[in-house]
């Protein structure tokens, strides 16, 4: 039998991002967000939401143009830094030995060291609370070559992405594969009930 354990904002694990943009000063920052996704296929955008007091909040009001860094498990801490102190008045990818360059198409910084970088630019805001959701669109993707499959697609055993448990408060590694997307499920097709 289940057992009701409250309520909250917990959908267990969630993948770790970490947001990059530009002050008024052209100066790089780098924040940890775990509230965020894809939200449209065509056009491509994903969602993230940002708390006001945050300074990324600051320079994506300005901006409008920021990135979405998919970190590796072996960043772990670099990433949980990035989420615990402000860029405000700190460097905090420096004192990381972490590289901030320019993304190509969008004026805002990638993490150089992270595998997977998404280039946004931001369509909407949606104002829900203690957070401010930030749509953006995908008009670029950068991968680390390594990464990549003979298709030009990025594994994730190879991307090795940060899993983040917020009820636990806890971080994980992904496990192995269990299945195809569209085809796993079509054992069932054999199967019809009429009703
Ligand atoms: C695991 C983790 C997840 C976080 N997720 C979010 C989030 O989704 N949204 C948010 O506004 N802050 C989130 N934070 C807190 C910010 O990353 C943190 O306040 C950071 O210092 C803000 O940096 P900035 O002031 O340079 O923008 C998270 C922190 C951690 C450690």
């Amino acid at each position: 039998m289940k057992k009701m354990i409250g309520t909250g904002p917990v959908l267990s694990p969630l993948p770790l991002l970490v947001i990059g943009s530009y002050d008024h000063e052209e100066r790089a920052d780098a924040m940890t967000a775990a509230w965020g996704g894809v939200c449209c296929s065509a056009p491509p955008c994903v969602a993230f939401s940002v708390r006001e007091s945050r300074y990324t909040y600051e320079n994506l009001l300005e901006r409008e143009e920021f990135t979405i860094n998919i970190p590796s498990a072996s960043f772990v801490a670099e990433v949980d830094y990035f989420g615990i102190v402000s860029g405000r008045n700190i460097d905090k990818p420096t004192i990381c030995g972490l590289t901030m360059t320019p993304a190509p198409d969008v004026h805002a910084p990638m993490v150089e060291e992270f595998p997977l970088a998404l280039e946004c630019r931001m369509v909407k805001t949606v104002s829900l609370g203690s957070h401010l959701q930030v749509i953006g669109e995908i008009v670029g993707i950068l991968a680390d070559e390594e990464i990549l499959d003979e298709d030009g697609n990025p594994v994730p055993g190879l991307m090795d992405p940060i899993l983040y448990d917020p009820r636990g408060k806890k971080y994980y590694r992904i496990g192995e594969e269990i299945g195809q997307a569209f085809i796993s499920g079509k054992k069932f097709q054999t199967t019809v009930y009429q009703i």
